[in-house]
């Protein structure tokens, strides 16, 4: 077979799966082709695209814009290593710390390697700046949360497919319940060892657990009480995807520490970032942390045409509206449905809850037939099922989709 052959969607499966490592169970559907809010299989049916790559395409598939940006840069200089100066990065570094107020920002590529590059800053602040002995530092994350799949993220995962036969496991992690002031509080206080809470705004990939209104809030007040470090990881609720740029802008906190990634590229390239003010990033001397491919010139172009379109299109007070809408418009179909409990979320990061045991086979199939209809979206846990298309969705569409998903769901009623 010619490597340029089209394949149909069986064929490209079958070659996944005989020369794939099998890390990931994709819903059976070959994409070819993407555009806005919609995407094609090889065969030319047209879908929904209601995943947008884990909220990685919030700004919508190919946006010209972004596309142009990283062709140009492609065509003029794609990698220099750190090694250099190039003429790119300082760009984007101003760009973005203006953007979401910070002094400084480190470069890196995926969302895991932010989270791993705040967590190294942060230890690395809390033995210089807040006096803690060598090797003592603790930083507090909470159960069901997802930063990511390296070693020490999955240490402090409590998933068991995620962590089992990994081990021996990173050490320095206090796991305490979400969404709990008091077990935040019962963490900090008499513990001198504290040097950060690193915590999901919203948690996505558990389920997309939206904390009590002044949680965060609260939290952030705790950790300033106790000299800790608040860090706010949003390479998936971050970038416009909750209906604000940050999810903690609705509660108008600022993290000591933000992570970013996914949305930051538009899912055109891996873009990821850690943001700080000096106080903090000054910590960090040359020789201390890096990547190759951190902060390259395309990356560096991506990520500020991304931003740019974000602002431009006016993308986080759409995700607020039509989140609304879409919440509100499920909840009349849910009030007499018998297969769906609830819909919860913010801005367009939203989530059914399907009423069926948690290992039952019903989301699953749900969301075969949703790709049936022409709608795209795939279980979380057991029986949740996420909702988050691209932002750049209109009402009309949002409309449509919305009856997609209802007639979908009724055909699964008892
Ligand atoms: C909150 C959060 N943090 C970190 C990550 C890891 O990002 P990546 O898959 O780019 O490493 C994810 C990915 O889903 C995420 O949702």
């Amino acid at each position: 077979m010619a490597v340029l052959d089209q394949l149909t969607s069986q064929e490209a499966m079958d070659l996944e799966n005989k020369y794939g490592a099998h890390n990931y169970h994709p819903l059976p559907v070959v994409l070819s082709r993407g555009e806005g809010v919609y995407v094609w299989d090889v065969e030319g049916k047209k879908y929904y695209d209601f995943l947008s790559a884990y909220s990685a395409v919030n700004q919508g598939h190919c946006h010209p814009k972004i596309v142009e940006a990283m062709v140009n840069q492609a065509q003029t200089l794609t990698l220099t290593s750190r090694a250099f100066y190039n003429d790119m990065l300082g760009k984007f570094e101003k760009f973005a710390t203006e953007t979401f107020n910070y002094d400084k920002l480190l470069p890196m590529n995926t969302g895991a390697e932010a989270v791993e590059t705040a967590l190294k800053l942060c230890r690395k602040w809390a033995y210089e700046v807040k006096g803690i002995d060598e090797n003592e530092a603790e930083i507090i994350v909470c159960e069901n949360n997802f930063h990511g799949r390296t070693t020490t993220i999955i240490s402090f995962s409590n998933d068991p497919v995620a962590r089992k036969n990994f081990g021996p496991y990173t050490k320095g992690f206090i796991k305490i319940e979400y969404d709990n002031l008091q077990a935040l509080e019962e963490a900090l206080a008499g513990n001198k060892n504290v040097a950060g809470f690193l915590v999901e705004p919203i948690q996505g990939e558990a389920g997309v657990y939206v904390p009590t209104e002044g949680y965060l809030t609260k939290a952030k007040a705790l950790c300033e009480k106790y000299n800790v470090l608040f860090i706010a990881d949003e390479v998936q609720t971050g970038i416009a995807r909750t209906g604000k740029m940050l999810a903690i802008d609705h509660e108008n906190i600022k993290a000591d520490i933000l992570i970013l990634g996914k949305a930051l590229s538009g899912g055109a390239y891996p873009v990821s970032a850690v943001l700080a003010n000096d106080s903090i990033m000054h910590v960090i001397k040359p020789g201390n942390h890096g990547s190759t491919f951190g902060g390259n010139p395309v990356a560096a172009a991506v990520g500020m045409a991304a931003l740019q379109v974000i602002k431009d299109e006016k993308l986080a007070e759409n995700a607020q509206v039509l989140g609304e809408l879409f919440r509100a418009e499920l909840n009349k179909y849910i009030a007499n449905s018998s297969i769906v409990n609830a819909v919860r979320g913010k801005g367009l990061l939203n989530a059914i809850l399907i009423n069926d045991a948690e290992d039952s086979e019903t989301a699953w199939n749900i969301c075969l037939a949703l790709r049936d209809n022409g709608l795209l979206a795939k279980p979380t846990h057991g029986n949740i099922i996420r909702f988050a298309p691209p932002l750049v969705m209109t009402k009309e569409q949002l409309l449509d989709c919305v009856a997609i998903i209802v007639k979908t769901l009724k055909q699964f009623e008892a």
